[in-house]
């Protein structure tokens, strides 16, 4: 079968996998995973198959890339059951549509399997809704790490009521301060997620004024938020006691 499977693990916690996603690692005879794929996830994965770590370390994208392609190369055609496996969905961020083309140049048929991408699910696990009704009617995924991060056209995310940036831990001063210059308020609350949907998840709720002093301290992979949509969050806290009082319903509109 020269086929390779393109496939989302999700956010981190296994059980947000597709049913799909799912089927396939246990079936698996090669997994090539990044390395957002959390060891939770990993540990779905057919235990005989062949893991093949293809994390990319910061100025060797370009040479681990070849490398990757070699190895789907290699196994797709060997007839056995390839799943290319990314963190959140293949197709944010992901470089899956590069893949997914070099593969198709080269005879292996792709099948895509969608993931749940972390810019989604990370917020609302965290309880922040990227869109919430009267409060946010829009939203925005935009990279953090690109090159010319200074001249990027940051108007462009004035009006958007949520935005939601991923790769954004190490420019974060920058990015907030190109951010406020562009209009968004100094004041506009803002919250990072640290290792969303899973056990070692650490939400920082400040503002854009605070990130662009440096003030915020915040490690890789995080995923920012910022909007009115994150005062949200102290509505949407989970009830972890039975006895635990039940929350007022109006709670929901005093966000507005
Ligand atoms: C190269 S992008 C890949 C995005 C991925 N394809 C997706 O749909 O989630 C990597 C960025 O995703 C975010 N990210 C992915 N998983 C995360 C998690 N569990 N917690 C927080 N951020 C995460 C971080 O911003 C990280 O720098």
């Amino acid at each position: 079968m020269r086929k390779v499977y393109l496939v989302g693990a999700g956010p981190g916690d296994p059980g947000l996998l597709t049913c799909k996603a799912f089927q396939l690692l246990q079936k698996a005879d090669v997994v090539v995973y990044d390395r957002l794929v959390s060891a939770e996830v990993l540990a779905v994965v057919n235990p005989a198959a062949t893991l093949i770590f293809a994390g990319k370390l910061q100025g060797e994208q370009e040479r681990i890339q070849t490398e990757i392609h070699a190895h789907l190369l290699t196994h797709a055609t060997s007839n056995k059951t390839v799943v290319r496996l990314k963190g959140g969905d293949p197709m944010v961020f992901g470089r899956g549509a590069e893949e997914w083309a070099f593969l198709i140049r080269h005879g292996i048929d792709v099948e895509l399997v969608p993931g749940i991408s972390s810019s989604l699910a990370v917020p609302a696990l965290a309880g922040i809704p990227v869109t919430l009704r009267g409060v946010a009617a829009s939203f925005a995924v935009i990279a953090g790490h690109r090159r010319n991060l200074e001249s990027q056209e940051w108007s462009r995310y004035r009006l958007v009521d949520t935005l939601v940036l991923l790769m954004a831990v190490e420019n974060r001063a920058a990015i907030a301060a190109q951010l406020i210059r562009a209009g968004r308020g100094a004041d506009e609350p803002a919250a990072f997620i640290e290792r969303g949907a899973t056990d070692r998840e650490r939400v920082v709720i400040t503002t854009l004024g605070a990130i662009a002093r440096g003030q915020v301290a915040v490690r890789a992979p995080a995923v920012l938020v910022v909007g009115q949509v994150v005062r949200m969050r102290r509505h949407l806290q989970r009830i972890v006691s039975e006895t635990a009082p039940v929350r007022e319903p109006e709670a929901i509109h005093a966000v507005r």
